[in-house]
């Protein structure tokens, strides 16, 4: 692997750090004039009009955090509409003072929405054969390309989904720290598909051997004729969704490429900003982070955990996925039992057999740093969650010596719990998270603490990856918020060294890479919901 790679990373990370004494280099100031356009559509494309499932699907949400499965789950294009709405579909649409913004059933920093998703489905699916992108505002389908015969045979039994970002719509807004922004919001929509996929019955698993390369020629984004200058989508991850298990050739650079031939391609993309403040920053670090084919890994998880813990929750998942939002603001009084919050940190363990965990067979290298505010019966404080618990020692080295490391009463014992530190957190959450009430007045809220320098020693693009566990962790405690009667809300903003600071850590072997926070939600009263496809009404449901 290259050094200089690893020091770009390095380099841009510390760049796009938010700082006590100053923000990340950003645009100094909403250009409106040029927000970019959250939905991308190719003209001159063949247009599919997926079916709009509107009943609720009557699976409870427990039985699919719980990884159990209709037993009849077929493949077909109903099902693959339902996937898509529930993962990248609109939720709702909001109203205020004449401005109208479309929510999604998957969450974005600063619900700008870079990801966008391309399915690759053969005729035998019930599509023409080939690369299709999704369109959430019309919730259709656009033929971007046509394949070649042979896609019949690989891709029979299921289809596969290539998810890019357009860092643009994020650096809009966010300048340099942009990058890190969309791959959480990459993480968050791979957890949303496997979610989705679960709830139909079906497993979603990322293909680890579809490297950029092909990922770029099976999409189409490196033809710049075909976009607006600084509007062109970096390639991020494919997935195979099917029932049952992948067939073993299709997770091969082999099967890739050969799907990528003779692929024809059709459309303009639409532009979506007059004008663009370019970061060059943010070529350099993707470029630094690009993906070859991994080399073949010893890596795998192993752990064997205990079942998950049972919640009481009566939702169906769809409604549960649909209802999901950021809380814009807590109510500093809500409390939530222990055994619940010990049953939503359950969650998080990376089961292998469970959505979204089961997307991949990667070691877990984020754990938690929680700000306890409010839990009935656990003191208030910063508690640690390993997700991995032979990483215990390499961090007792690492944090300051006098936290407690003490057991935490009634936790189960596979949880990885422990209290560092016995004291009113608020301010110091608040504080940390670019001083956001958002942080203090919840149950709890948390930093996201990574495996930095160990995982970028694989390998630079593992960068990319270790944002996005930190975005699938984000989806898990989005739902289990809704599932528990609360709410989250993502924490991109925060000052990465001061939580660094207040553990006791330097240099780079650990590092802060998202936080979050859960608690009983205010609702703003000045904004109108209004229904998400009431524009296409009359479209077929399925
Ligand atoms: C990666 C990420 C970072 C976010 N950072 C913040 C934040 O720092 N503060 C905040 O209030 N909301 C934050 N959010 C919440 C978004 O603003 C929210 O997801 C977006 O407005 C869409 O709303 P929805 O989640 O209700 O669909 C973040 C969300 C994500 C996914």
């Amino acid at each position: 692997m290259s050094k200089n790679a690893l020091s770009t990373i390095i380099a841009y990370h510390e760049a796009s750090k938010h700082r006590l004494d100053g923000y990340a280099p950003g645009p100094g100031g909403l250009d409106w004039a040029n927000q970019p356009d959250p939905f991308r559509r190719y003209a001159g494309t063949q247009l599919c009009k997926l079916p709009l499932r509107i009943a609720p699907l009557q699976i409870p949400f427990t039985e699919v955090r719980s990884g159990r499965r209709q037993i009849l789950a077929v493949i077909n294009l109903a099902g693959l509409a339902t996937l898509l709405e529930l993962s990248f579909g609109l939720s709702a649409w909001k109203e205020y003072g004449g401005s109208r913004w479309a929510l999604r059933c998957n969450p974005s920093s600063g619900n700008l929405h870079p990801t966008e998703c391309y399915v690759l489905a053969a005729a035998c699916n019930g599509l023409p054969s080939g690369v299709h992108h999704y369109v959430s505002y019309d919730h259709s389908l656009e033929r971007r390309a046509e394949a070649n015969p042979d896609w019949g045979d690989m891709l029979t039994g299921g289809f596969v989904l290539i998810l890019t970002s357009i860092h643009w719509r994020e650096a809009w807004k966010y300048g340099l720290r942009a990058y890190r922004y969309c791959q959480h919001d990459c993480g968050h929509a791979l957890a949303a598909v496997s979610y989705a996929a679960a709830t139909l019955g079906w497993r979603a698993q990322v293909l680890e051997n579809w490297h950029d390369a092909v990922l770029t020629a099976l999409t189409g984004v490196a033809r710049m004729g075909d976009f607006a200058e600084h509007e062109n989508e970096a390639v991020d991850v494919a997935l195979w969704i099917g029932c049952g298990n992948m067939p073993e050739f299709l997770d091969s650079a082999q099967t890739a490429v050969a799907l990528a031939s003779e692929l024809n391609f059709i459309g303009e993309a639409n532009r979506l900003s007059a004008k663009h403040v370019h970061w060059a920053g943010i070529d350099t670090v993707h470029h630094a982070a690009e993906r070859p084919v991994p080399p073949s890994s010893s890596l795998t998880l192993s752990t064997q955990w205990p079942p998950l813990a049972a919640i009481d929750c009566s939702q169906d998942a769809g409604s549960l996925i649909r209802q999901r939002r950021s809380a814009v603001g807590f109510d500093g009084v809500t409390t939530m039992p222990a055994e619940r919050w010990f049953a939503l940190l359950d969650a998080l363990l990376p089961r292998s057999g469970l959505p979204p965990w089961e997307i991949w067979q990667r070691p877990p290298r984020v754990h938690l740093i929680l700000f306890v505010h409010r839990v009935e019966g656990v003191a208030a404080g910063v508690y640690l969650l390993l997700r991995d618990k032979s990483v215990a020692p390499a961090l007792r080295q690492a944090i300051r010596e006098d936290a407690e490391w003490a057991e935490v009463p009634g936790a189960p014992q596979h949880l990885g719990l422990f209290r560092l530190f016995s004291t009113d957190a608020r301010d110091a959450a608040r504080l940390i998270s670019c001083h956001q009430d958002i942080a203090a007045d919840s149950c709890f809220s948390l930093g996201m603490l990574a495996e930095f320098e160990a995982a970028l020693n694989e390998g630079a693009w593992r960068y990319r990856e270790l944002f996005h566990e930190a975005g699938m962790l984000g989806q898990v405690l989005y739902l289990e918020a809704e599932a528990a009667g609360l709410r989250g809300t993502g924490i991109g903003c925060y000052f990465d060294d001061a939580l660094h600071a207040m553990l006791g850590l330097s240099g780079h072997a650990w590092q802060s890479l998202y936080h979050f926070t859960v608690g009983g939600p205010l609702d703003d009263p000045r904004l109108r919901t209004l229904p998400p496809y009431a524009h296409l009404s009359g479209r077929e449901v399925c």
